[in-house]
């Protein structure tokens, strides 16, 4: 997958050398490549952002150097490639796992993290005519960029990506992901010592009963749905639910 970010904090991106998407990129599974939004710009200052029409506190992002540097990155694939844009915004749609999913399976993404008030409109506009645009919010909080956002969707894409996570079963049942589990929060998890400042584990993961213990995680993913994430719970088809569930 190639993976195209145009910003103007290019080091902050510098997360992209580590774990899981280095290492992808080390192995040839992702091409990673960062731009500075800045060459695009041709005065002396480099000046990306101007005061808003209309009035208004803060800055609003030019779209002269976005269409450059987009034009130019879109021209830099093969005849027939056609990227994904992925505009990082708390006015987007929200990221979910099934966005991650999605997003997986395209071949060439780009992002376009920006700052200040966000990037002259008519820019999301005249790429949305000619190609697929995704905005997307990573959550319901306004974050001073949209650098963060990038690292966070591009760490939940490329762990989805075949070869990149050691093992593949990893991600089956992750919260979130489409399935049996699907719409119940991943539940408690334990590994050795058996006791821990006088804490033991849970009898019935020393049992070796797989039916006992995949009930057991049932139950606590449920548990901790109800608690965490009540929204979860009454968004699914009370079908998925037994009698076990209506009883906790
Ligand atoms: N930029 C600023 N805040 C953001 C958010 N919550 N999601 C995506 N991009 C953002």
């Amino acid at each position: 997958m190639r993976l195209d970010v145009v910003t103007i904090f290019p080091e902050y991106l510098e997360p992209l050398n580590v774990s899981l998407v280095g290492k992808a990129r080390a192995r040839g599974q992702l091409d990673v490549r960062i731009h500075d939004l800045r060459e695009w710009t041709h005065d002396k200052h480099n000046t990306v952002d101007d005061t808003p029409y209309g009035g208004g506190p803060g800055m609003v992002m030019k779209p002269e150097p976005w269409g450059e540097a987009l034009d130019a990155i879109v021209e830099s694939g093969a005849d027939d490639a056609r990227p994904t844009i992925v505009v990082p915004t708390p006015s987007g749609e929200p990221f979910t796992q099934e966005i991650a999913v999605e997003l997986a399976e395209k071949p060439w993404l780009v992002f376009t993290p920006a700052r200040y008030e966000g990037i002259d409109r008519r820019v999301i506009e005249e790429y949305g005519d000619h190609y697929d645009v995704r905005e997307l919010s990573i959550g319901d909080y306004v974050l001073a960029g949209g650098e963060a956002p990038v690292l966070v969707m591009v760490e939940a894409v490329a762990r989805l990506l075949p070869g990149v996570l050691g093992n593949a079963e990893s991600h089956r049942d992750d919260s979130f992901a489409p399935g049996a589990m699907a719409d119940l929060l991943e539940g408690p998890v334990y590994t050795k010592p058996p006791e821990w400042r006088g804490r033991g584990i849970p009898d019935v993961l020393l049992s070796g009963h797989h039916g006992k213990i995949a009930r057991w995680r049932r139950d606590e993913a449920f548990r901790r749905t109800t608690a965490n994430r009540p929204d979860l719970i009454e968004r699914t088809d009370p079908a998925a639910f037994d009698k076990k569930d209506r009883e906790m």
